[in-house]
């Protein structure tokens, strides 16, 4: 479905992705990790070209996307869905305007692509909400919208660039459901570059873990949690360890009281 080969980009002097391989198939999860800096959003970036590779090859649904024009590039990636850490909506537009504009703008006409938006609005649960403006929306809802805006194009592949990073903690669960239900209805095959944890045990098919530009471990979320081969592996068993500690101890004291 993806495969990305030999990948590399340097920024003057340095490399920020190094000679990165990954496949992902059809309908797979896999979740990227690693720490701020180590090139997740420079690798994820030159998949559809908003970052243009130094050298390597990406493939996509069997297409070169490395090789092609600026025509063949508009049309893969309108395959491609892309979620962002800032959502990027119109404020005085409703979330129905929000999500058909690029329809629209892709040629298709109003009513069909006012169909196709409502469809995308349902399946992040915003239906009831298509005709407020997105300004007037939580930051949660926003992002929602921002989803239905890539799902719109029904992709083959969703790439997501830290989704939740820029909500409010009590925001992120709405829309880590959402990226839940989606993975599991295994329509597109989806690459997710997030620091939820959680979400990576539990939703992830397959870890991906990046250290300076390239990738050092990667495997089923409980290969690479419960028994990890790297040092950034190892850091994320203990993060989780330290965190099942910490609940245990809230809700032990919670029986005391
Ligand atoms: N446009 C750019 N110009 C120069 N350096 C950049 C540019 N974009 C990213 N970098 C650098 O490349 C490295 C990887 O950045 P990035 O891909 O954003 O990492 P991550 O998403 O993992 O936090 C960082 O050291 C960053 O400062
Ligand atoms: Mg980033």
């Amino acid at each position: 479905m993806l495969t990305i080969e030999n990948l590399y980009k340097s920024f003057g002097k340095l490399v920020a992705v190094n000679d990165f391989n990954l496949h992902v198939k059809e309908g797979e999860t896999a979740v990227l990790m690693g720490p701020s800096g180590c090139g997740k959003s420079t690798m994820i970036r030159m998949i559809n070209r908003l970052i243009e590779p130094d050298s390597g090859t990406i493939c996509v649904s069997g297409t070169e996307v490395t090789k092609l024009d600026l025509e063949g590039l508009r049309r893969v990636r309108k395959r491609i869905g892309f979620v962002f850490q800032q959502f990027n909506l119109v404020g005085r537009l409703t979330a129905v305007e929000n999500v058909m504009l690029g329809l629209v703008m892709d040629g298709i006409p109003r009513d069909a692509a006012y169909d196709k938006a409502m469809k995308a609005l349902e399946k992040v649960g915003l239906e009831k909400r298509a005709q407020h403006k997105s300004a007037e929306m939580s930051g949660g809802q926003q992002q929602r919208v921002g989803i239905a805006r890539a799902l719109a194009f029904e992709p083959d592949l969703m790439l997501w660039d830290e989704p939740t990073a820029s909500l409010d903690p009590i925001l992120v669960r709405e829309v880590l459901v959402i990226m839940e239900d989606l993975a599991k209805y295994r329509a597109s095959s989806m690459l997710v570059v997030t620091h939820e944890i959680s979400f990576a045990i539990h939703v992830a098919d397959r870890i991906v873990l990046m250290d300076k530009g390239s990738i050092v471990e990667e495997g089923m979320p409980e290969d690479v949690f419960g028994h990890p081969a790297s040092h950034i592996g190892q850091q994320y068993k203990e993060l989780i360890e330290y965190q099942q500690i910490t609940n245990a101890r809230t809700l032990n004291s919670k029986n005391i009281a």
